[in-house]
């Protein structure tokens, strides 16, 4: 079993290159789906999410290959719209395959979404949406089906802000006949490119960013090419790492705006953030402040975000308090940061984290990509070794994590486990 050895650093300092983002990409190629002709996208991560969204693509008959920076996609032979429930619920975002599939076929039979296991993840709010544009959803044990005579455009109120199924429905809607409105969309960026992506192919979307999102069915879509904006999540997490002993880590290709509530946060506990053009960079003075973090929809401080953020204000003398509106129950990295010595209590929905003890390397595991990152961050700052099992996700949204933290200066190897470290891992499991 492999596991990340992440050891005692000084300041990191350094570059680092932001990859497109994952969660715009894996919206963008099930909407490649709906296109007519070939589609071209550039900045898509070479991440494990990806690859399993290819192997369903290719499943159904897409044509997708890599050209350098480059997946070129050819829908025009898509032979099917039955999803393997294994590969569908091998990840969150399959979910987009029936709002793709759906517009262009039908009919589509997918698994439930699965991916990041830290709470439960409703999706009705997306079957909502299919709904009232006139598809019939039936749920089985491990798959659902949708089908649809014929989509027509609807008004949709969403009962809460959802950047999944805003996505969804626009993918939907985009070919449904006539006009559909989606009220209190979300506005987050990933939203915001998947729309423009749709609306380079031919589709008309109207207003995405705002809370009403109008959209003009059309008949086909014709191919074209995008560019996927910038991971803001990748780039908060090195942003960050730059706080945990006063180092200094430029972030580019990015776009600063995407990031705001995150820049004002590290403002905030007393590290200096400079914004340039398309690049970030965050310095810290060895000296952080605690505070108060609420974690909500964008342009809210992100969900994914508030992990990597705990750590770091475990370093910040005082108490601070972490709050997670989206996802209540996200804290799974909090017992295993217990385990570096951190003094962090969950009560409803927030960490309470008295900051600035020592913490001390340990096992600890990952559960999703977001609470790896977050251990990651601790087990540079602790004393000692801190090795982190649960590779496997972190390589779901990283395209290469001991690298890109190796170039700005940590300490930090992946490895394979021995008899020996086996014997020392187990009975801590418990
Ligand atoms: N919700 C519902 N019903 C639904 C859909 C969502 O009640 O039908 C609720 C959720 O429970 C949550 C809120 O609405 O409280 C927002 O959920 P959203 O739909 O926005 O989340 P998601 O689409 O499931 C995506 C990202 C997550 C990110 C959230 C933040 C992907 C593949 N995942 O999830 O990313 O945390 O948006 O809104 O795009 C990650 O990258 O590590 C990750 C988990």
């Amino acid at each position: 079993m492999r596991y990340i050895e992440a050891s005692s650093t000084g300041p990191l300092r350094g570059t680092v290159h932001i990859p497109g983002a994952k969660n715009s990409s894996l919206a963008l190629l099930a909407a490649a789906c709906l296109a007519d002709d070939i589609v071209s996208l550039e900045g898509i991560p070479r991440i494990e999410d990806v690859r399993i969204v290819e192997g369903i693509g290719r499943d159904i008959g897409m044509e997708l290959r890599r050209e350098d920076e480059r997946i070129v996609i050819d829908p025009r032979f898509i032979h099917s719209a039955a999803i393997d429930p294994g590969k569908a619920s091998s990840y969150r975002a399959s979910y987009y395959f029936a709002g793709a599939l759906l517009a262009k076929f039908g009919s589509v039979t997918i698994g439930f979404p699965g991916g990041d296991d830290f709470v439960a993840r409703p999706i009705d709010q997306h079957i909502k949406a299919f709904r009232a544009l006139g598809a019939e959803v039936r749920l089985a044990s491990d798959h659902y089906v949708v089908e649809a005579a014929e989509l027509k455009g609807a008004d949709i109120y969403f009962d809460t802000v959802t950047s999944g199924a805003t996505i969804n429905a626009m993918l939907a809607a985009s070919r449904a006949r006539g006009r559909t409105r989606l009220r209190n969309a979300a506005l987050d960026p990933e939203v915001v490119d998947t729309a423009h992506f749709l609306n380079r192919l031919g589709a008309r979307i109207y207003g995405a960013g705002t809370e009403c999102i109008r959209i003009e069915g059309v008949p086909y879509l014709n191919g074209g090419s995008h560019t996927v904006i910038p991971d803001r999540l990748i780039a908060g997490a090195f942003l960050m790492a730059a706080g945990l002993r006063g180092g200094q880590v430029t972030v580019q290709n990015i776009i600063p705006e995407h990031l705001g509530s995150c820049l004002a946060k590290l403002e905030e506990i007393g590290m200096h953030v400079e914004c340039g053009d398309g690049r970030i960079t965050a310095s810290g003075t060895g000296m952080l402040k605690a505070t108060r973090v609420r974690a909500g929809m964008y342009p809210g401080f992100a969900t994914d975000l508030q992990q990597p953020m705990t750590s770091l204000l475990l370093l910040a003398g005082g108490k601070s308090i972490v709050t997670d509106r989206v996802f209540p129950k996200r804290f799974a990295h909090v017992p295993q940061l217990r385990r570096l010595g951190a003094d962090i209590e969950i009560r409803r929905e927030s960490a309470f984290i008295r900051g600035g003890l020592p913490l001390k390397g340990d096992w600890v595991h990952a559960t999703d990509v977001r609470a790896g990152t977050s251990l990651l961050l601790a087990g540079l700052a602790a004393e000692g070794r801190t090795r982190i099992t649960g590779v496997e996700h972190l390589e779901r949204g990283y395209e290469d994590v001991v690298a890109s933290f190796r170039a700005i200066g940590a300490q930090v190897a992946m490895r394979e486990m021995d008899e020996r470290e086996l014997g020392e891992r187990l009975p801590l499991q418990g």
